[in-house]
C-alpha cells in the first residue's frame, strides 16, 4: 500500500485541546472524515487513561421512528486484544486488511462502534501501568464512561438502539458492560437505549468450558481414552480451584491441561478442532494459555503473524501488524507517535489474572431480568469456548424463562443463495440462541454470510 485510505478524506478536528464532558469526568479528543462518515477520538476515562474508539456511519443508513437504524458495539476478546485491528480489519469492518471493501461488513445493517478496550490495547493506553484494569467490573466503568462520552460525540447515537457484541473474552465485558449501561439508563444517568448484548463464543463460564474439552475431543477423535481420563483430572482440578476462589491457580491449572490437550492432540487448534494449532486465521484472539501468559500470547501472535504471512506470499497481500502502524496510524493522525499497535497486549491480559476465570453468568441474568434481549451464539468447530460449554453455563441461569426456552424446537437457517443448513436458532423472549455450523472461534471469518443475518436479525435492522 502506498497511500492511506481513504484518500480524499480530510481529517476534521471537531473537538480539540480537551473538550470537557459531563463536568470534569471524561475529556475527550474526536477527530473524523470530512464527510462526518467516520469519527473517532479519545476519551480520558479516569485519570491517565485512555480509550480510542472508531465509528463508522452505515452508507445504507435509513431510520424512521418505529424502525432506528442500529449501531453495533464491537468487543474484542484476549484479555489484551485490539477491536479496533482485528475485529474491524479481520472480520466485521467496512475494509479488509487490504484494504480492499469487505462484502460481508456488518455496516450493511448497522452503524459500526470499535472500541480498543480496555485501556493498554491498541491504541488505548495507559499513562502509568497502574491504572491497567484488574478486573472485568473495572473495565466496564471506564467503557461506560467511553458510552457517556460518545452519546454526546456521536450523532445519533441517542436515538440509535445499541447493540454490544462481544468474541471470547469480550463477552466477559459485554456482560458487565450492558448491566452498567442499563443501570446508568435506568438511574437515569446515560440517555441511550440498550438494544441487546450478543455474546459470541465467550468465554461466560470458564468451569463449563473447561470441563468440556476431553468429552468433546474425544467425541471428533483428537483425544483417545488414556489421554482423556488424565485430562479429566487435570479439568477437575480447575473446577476445584475456581469453587475454592483460587483464581489465579485455577488459570494456571486450565493453562497446564491447554498444554496437555496440544501435546496428546498433534495440537488441535482450540479455535477450530478441525485444524492444527495456529492454522485458525483469527487466532491470536485468545483466551491466550500459559503460566507466564507473555510466552504463549507472543506463541499465539506467532502462529498469527504466520498464517498471514502464509497469505502474504500467495497475494503480496498486507499485514495487520503493518497497517496498524502504517497507513491507518497515518490516516488517524491523532495516535502519540510512540505508540506501538499490537494484536494483543500482554500487559493487559497479565493484569487481569484474578479475574480471568471467574464467571460472569449472574451479569447475564441481571440483563435477562431487566428484559434487555440476549443473545448467544456459538461456532459449531470451536473449543476453547465449546458449544457444549456455552449451553451448560446457560443452563445455570436463574432465568424464569429458562425451562420454555429449553423446551423449544429450533429453527434451522440457510444463507444466501448457498444449499444447506448453516445455523439454528432458538427464542423465548429475550433469549436467543445461535448455533453456527462450519464456523470456529471466529463465526464472522469463518461464516459470514449467516453472521451477517444474523446481525441484522439481532439488531431488527431496517436495512433492506
Ligand atoms: C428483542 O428482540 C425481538 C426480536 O428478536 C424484538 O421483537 C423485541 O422488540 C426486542 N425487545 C427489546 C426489549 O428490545
Amino acid at each position: 500500500m502506498d497511500r492511506p485510505y481513504p484518500p480524499l478524506a480530510l481529517p476534521l478536528l471537531l473537538c480539540l485541546s480537551l473538550c470537557l464532558l459531563h463536568g470534569e469526568r471524561a475529556s475527550a479528543v474526536t477527530s473524523g472524515t470530512g464527510d462526518g462518515s467516520e469519527l473517532w477520538g479519545y476519551v480520558q476515562v479516569r485519570p491517565k487513561a485512555h480509550l480510542f474508539w472508531w465509528y463508522y456511519k452505515s452508507p445504507q443508513r435509513v431510520s424512521s421512528p418505529g424502525k432506528p437504524w442500529p449501531t453495533v458495539l464491537w468487543l474484542q476478546g484476549g484479555p489484551g486484544a485490539s477491536g479496533v485491528g482485528l475485529g474491524n480489519f479481520l472480520e466485521v469492518g467496512p475494509l479488509d486488511v487490504n484494504l480492499k471493501p469487505r462484502d460481508s461488513t456488518w455496516l450493511h445493517k448497522a452503524d459500526l462502534i470499535f472500541v480498543d478496550n480496555p485501556v493498554g490495547v491498541g491504541y488505548s493506553y495507559a499513562e502509568d501501568p497502574s491504572v491497567l484494569v484488574t478486573t472485568d467490573w473495572q473495565a466496564a466503568t471506564d467503557a461506560t464512561e467511553l458510552v457517556k462520552a460518545l452519546a454526546k460525540e456521536i450523532p445519533n447515537l441517542q436515538s440509535s438502539p445499541l447493540f454490544l457484541v462481544a468474541e471470547s473474552y469480550g463477552g466477559k465485558y459485554a456482560a458487565t458492560l450492558g448491566v452498567s449501561l442499563a443501570r446508568a439508563i435506568r438511574a437515569g444517568e446515560l440517555k441511550l437505549t440498550l438494544g441487546g448484548v450478543a455474546l459470541g463464543d465467550s468465554w461466560i463460564s470458564p468451569e463449563d468450558f473447561t470441563l468440556s474439552y476431553t468429552p468433546l475431543l474425544l467425541d471428533v477423535s483428537r483425544l483417545d481414552d488414556n489421554a482423556g481420563d488424565e485430562a479429566t483430572k487435570k479439568a477437575a482440578t480447575v473446577k476445584d480451584q475456581i469453587t475454592a476462589g483460587q483464581l489465579a491457580d485455577s488459570q494456571r491449572s486450565w493453562v497446564d491441561l491447554l498444554n496437555f490437550i496440544d501435546k496428546k492432540s498433534a495440537s488441535v487448534d482450540m479455535y477450530n478442532f478441525l485444524l492444527d494449532s495456529g492454522m485458525d486465521p483469527v487466532s491470536v484472539d485468545l483466551p491466550a494459555a500459559s503460566s507466564s501468559s507473555m510466552s504463549m500470547s507472543n506463541t499465539q501472535a506467532m502462529k498469527y503473524s504466520t498464517y498471514l504471512g502464509t497469505q502474504e506470499s500467495d497475494s503480496g497481500a498486507n499485514t495487520i501488524d503493518g497497517i496498524m502502524n502504517g497507513v491507518i496510524k497515518e490516516k488517524l493522525k491523532i495516535i502519540p507517535k510512540n505508540i506501538k499497535w499490537q494484536e494483543l497486549s500482554d500487559p493487559v491480559y497479565n493484569a487481569l489474572v484474578n479475574d480471568f476465570m471467574r464467571p460472569r453468568i449472574n451479569e447475564v441474568d441481571e440483563l435477562l431480568s431487566y428484559g434487555i434481549n440476549v443473545t448467544v451464539y456459538n461456532g459449531q468447530l470451536d473449543v476453547i469456548c465449546s458449544t457444549i460449554g456455552a449451553e451448560a453455563w446457560v443452563k445455570k441461569l436463574k432465568w424464569d424463562g429458562l425451562k420454555n426456552f429449553l423446551s423449544l424446537p429450533r429453527q434451522p437457517l440457510q444463507c444466501g443463495s448457498s444449499k444447506g443448513t448453516k445455523a439454528f436458532v432458538r427464542s423465548f423472549k429475550n433469549l436467543h440462541f445461535y448455533w453456527i455450523l462450519g464456523a470456529g472461534h471466529f463465526v464472522p471469518a469463518d461464516q459470514p454470510c449467516i453472521a451477517l443475518s444474523m446481525i441484522s436479525s439481532i439488531t431488527q435492522s431496517p436495512a433492506s
